[in-house]
């Protein structure tokens, strides 16, 4: 494997290249990176119709000691529904009341603080008793009375909570012992713990910082169509005070998300990850119903009031709503997608144009993106990129490397913005996979000229609702992992920016082999990154050859890592979240002309110092 690394026939990798898309499915938000532990928290998933399903909250009592019923008297306009508890036992001796399990059980670590807010209304004065419990109610990890004043408003409470005891799959119980009717709403239980005190789980956004990613496509995917438009994301439903957002039922991933991931959290999130924010909105389009070009008018003013709201100043109509949520320095949004794999819908170009048109015009440095794949031929709009999305076999992916080789270099960029091997050799994230995507990146890489970004998808999966696999990080309440997926992203995170060089491979494996090669500084220091993905069944030997360098290679410093496992289709669990994961090695022999040693079906990546 020869590497040219002279400077005359480097080129810069964009800043861009690598980074990540987050979509709300799989219980990636809620109930994942979005920290807060209750479910349905105003009682407004079970629709406004009343009486309503409260699911996932639930009856401590019987028929004869409560009863329990959604009513309209909220104090809040935008999510009128509130809960009505009857407390018809007079002393109940072990108190009745309701509780939520949160997402298949909450997390609850011992000495760890937990902070109540609830909403709560009671004629007479009552004593409730708010405790974070064991899944049965038997086990108390806190414990704590909440006077409630007899009056005809409705006051906040908040109370922390500070666990004795660990149990991963709690539940939060609000009690009574006295005969009478409290109401409540808006309840949230929030961990003090969260991402720069963001909200986020800690845990989870550490898994992302460390693959550098330099944009955030967010809030989806198909989670932005919604399957009927009257159950898209809507980013004005999802700004404010968490109290008085009214949530949304996801009907493409089939579930309720209470929206305290909004779309202010979305532009927070990008900034704490020192991302670029990618902002898809919906485009009057979802998988069922569209919104006419000659209608489209009001959807395109929101669509500018959301930018107003990301990057004017603080003294402007939206940009005043962002900053009295915190927030007074604007967020630099320079990309929007307009709509998602809508591409070729009845009313895409028409609206597509309408939203282009007038973005550019009080935008101009927004880049745009079309959902028209214009990698093989030209696009019939004006566009800055042009979305891609590849879901196949290891097979098809792996020489899929040079999908980009042939694109004409003029017009708009692509921007592969969802990759991923699924379905048939798949697995729930294998090696195997993981080895296709890494030689397609590889090719990504090279062709990096004209393709700007890429991200893989889906990048969250809570364990309790896979609705789609694979994913590249899985979690539940308290544990996550990283497939080899998301593993093989780490090798690529020193690529943004950074220098590549042209390669070429003579040996007769070169058809199991991709390889890319790129040089890079940090701190001061410089590097230059051999990666081969081996994709076959046979060990390959080769010699690295390298050419053009302005400095020496350094053994000292350079190092070896590899991706790879016994058995090609193997996989990481929780129980095993380190069987396919990369391993470092110093490399003794780094020098201008080195041995390597790939092993059969393997991702390694040569680091040497330079
Ligand atoms: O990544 C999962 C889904 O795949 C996305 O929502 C959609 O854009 C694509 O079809």
């Amino acid at each position: 494997l020869k590497v040219d690394a002279s400077s005359q026939l480097a080129r810069k990798i964009p800043d861009t290249l690598f980074g990540m898309f987050f979509e709300e499915i799989n219980h990636a938000g809620a109930g994942g990176i979005w920290a807060e532990l209750v479910s349905n928290r105003g009682f407004e998933a079970g629709g406004l119709h009343t009486p309503s399903n409260i699911d996932p909250w639930s009856i401590i009592g019987n028929d004869s000691s409560i009863f329990v019923a959604t009513d309209r008297t909220s104090c809040f306009s935008r999510n009128i529904i509130a809960l009505r508890m009857e407390v018809l036992c007079d002393e109940c001796p072990a108190g009745v009341g309701i509780y939520n399990p949160g997402f298949w059980g909450m997390n609850i670590e011992d000495g760890k603080t937990y902070n109540l807010v609830m909403y709560v209304k009671s004629a007479e004065a009552a004593d409730l008793t708010v405790s974070l419990a064991s899944s049965d109610g038997l086990q108390k990890l806190a414990s704590v009375t909440v006077p409630v004043a007899g009056t005809s408003n409705w006051t906040k409470v908040e109370q922390k909570l500070i666990a004795k005891g660990t149990n991963r799959t709690s539940r939060l119980e609000i009690t009574s012992n006295k005969k009478g009717v409290v109401w409540f709403d808006q309840v949230s239980l929030m961990p003090s713990d969260t991402f720069k005190g963001h909200g986020f789980r800690t845990e989870l956004i550490s898994m992302l910082l460390d693959l550098k990613p330099r944009f955030l496509r967010f809030p989806g995917g198909c989670f932005v169509e919604g399957e009927w438009l009257r159950n898209a994301f809507r980013w004005r439903e999802s700004i404010g005070p968490w109290e008085e957002r009214p949530g949304h039922f996801g009907d493409v991933w089939h579930y309720w998300t209470d929206d305290g991931l909004g779309y202010y959290e979305f532009l927070q999130l990008s900034e704490d990850l020192g991302a670029a924010p990618i902002w898809v909105f919906n485009n009057g389009i979802s998988h069922n119903d569209e919104v006419s070009t000659a209608a489209i008018a009001p959807f395109v003013k929101d669509v500018l009031d959301s930018l107003e709201f990301a990057r004017g100043s603080a003294n402007s109509t939206w940009g005043s709503v962002r900053a009295a949520m915190g927030h007074p320095e604007p967020f630099p949004v320079k990309y929007v997608a307009i709509g998602n794999e809508d591409c070729g819908k009845k009313y895409y170009l028409g609206n597509y144009l309408k939203f282009y048109n007038a973005i550019r015009e009080s935008y101009p440095d927004i880049q745009m993106i079309s959902n028209c794949d214009g990698s093989s031929k030209p696009l019939d709009h004006p566009a800055d990129l042009y979305d891609f999305h590849v879901y196949t076999d290891s097979k098809t992916l792996f020489n899929m490397k040079g999908t980009f080789d042939k694109t004409s270099r003029t017009g708009p960029k692509a921007f592969v913005s969802e990759y991923a091997v699924w379905r048939t050799d798949a697995g729930r994230g294998s090696l195997l996979g993981s080895l296709a995507e890494a030689a397609f990146l590889t090719g990504l890489e090279k062709n990096s000229d004209i393709v700007q970004m890429a991200s893989y998808a889906p990048l969250f999966v809570n364990d309790n609702d896979q609705t789609w696999n694979p994913d590249a990080i899985v979690f539940n309440s308290w544990q996550q992992y990283g497939t080899p997926s998301y593993w093989m992203q780490k090798f690529f995170r020193e690529s943004s920016g950074a220098m590549i060089h042209p390669i070429t491979i003579s040996s007769s494996y070169s058809g199991s082999l991709a390889a890319s090669a790129i040089t890079w500084q940090d701190s001061g220091n410089s590097f230059l990154k051999v990666k081969i993905v081996n994709f076959g069944s046979d060990t390959v030997s080769l010699t690295i050859s390298v050419s053009g360098l302005q400095a020496s290679i350094n053994a000292l410093g350079s190092n070896a890592t590899v991706l790879t496992s016994s058995n090609v289709k193997d996989e990481n669990s929780f129980s095993n979240p380190n069987k396919v994961v990369p391993v470092t090695s110093q490399l003794r022999n780094a020098a201008e002309q080195m041995q390597v040693t790939l092993a059969a079906h393997s991702f390694s990546s040569f680091d040497l110092a330079l």
